[in-house]
């Protein structure tokens, strides 16, 4: 099956040299179209792969079933996260891209972080604004030093700080290295993100490079 039957997508190739691709996923009622922009500001040059989640809640794309908000279904998370790190394989040889970083918002992020734990040679990275802990235990799972952002709203009403703060102390212990910072603002993205996440990848992308 081809990635194109298995998810709906946008894909732009890279127009520089060097930058990896980034894989953008978006929030709850988001689709595909929804961080392209994001992602030509954070990585300009980067080839974009940009999937459609395929649960539907009340008629809004997500990437995994939720019981109420902030308590995932756990069978239907293992699944999807799954059948997305093979969308990004088959995608990967169909448009000939090495690893992505993965850049997620919101319900985005939570499958991003739920794909570094079950996954973790799909991603060569990962950016996770406003994440929380997808899992209530989460695998072991070894992260050898992949580079992951986590940026949190320190006013945000949907995730709990600690909750954030758990993710990132599960993604440090499995190995990974993690930055979490927290921006004096709400669940919604803000111009400071945009820097923060444009002078990561950079510094990233440089090191790479
Ligand atoms: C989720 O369901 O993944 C989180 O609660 C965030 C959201 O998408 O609203």
């Amino acid at each position: 099956m081809s990635a194109s039957e298995t998810f709906i997508h946008r894909f732009e190739p890279a127009t520089a040299p060097g930058p990896a691709p980034l894989l953008l996923l978006h929030g709850t009622g988001g689709d595909e179209n929804d961080l392209l922009p994001l992602g030509r500001t954070v990585a300009p040059g980067a080839a974009l792969l940009s999937p459609r989640g395929r649960t539907l809640e009340a008629g809004m794309p997500r990437f995994f079933r939720r019981l109420a908000e902030g308590v995932f279904d756990e069978d239907d998370l293992i699944r999807r996260t799954h059948e997305l790190a093979d969308f990004v394989e088959q995608a990967r040889a169909e448009y000939g891209l090495p690893a992505p970083i993965a850049l997620g918002f919101s319900n985005g992020a939570n499958i991003a972080a739920a794909m570094l734990l079950l996954r973790p040679q799909v991603l060569s990275g990962a950016v996770l604004l406003r994440a929380m802990s997808p899992f209530a235990k989460p695998p072991v799972v070894t992260l050898a030093a992949k580079p992951v952002l986590i940026v949190s709203g320190s006013f945000d009403p949907i995730i709990p700080e600690e909750n954030a703060a758990r993710l990132a102390a599960a993604l440090s212990g499995a190995g990974a290295s993690v930055e979490h910072r927290s921006l004096p603002t709400g669940h919604g993205l803000s111009q400071a993100d945009l820097g923060l996440v444009r002078d990561w990848l950079a510094q990233r992308l440089a090191l790479a490079a």
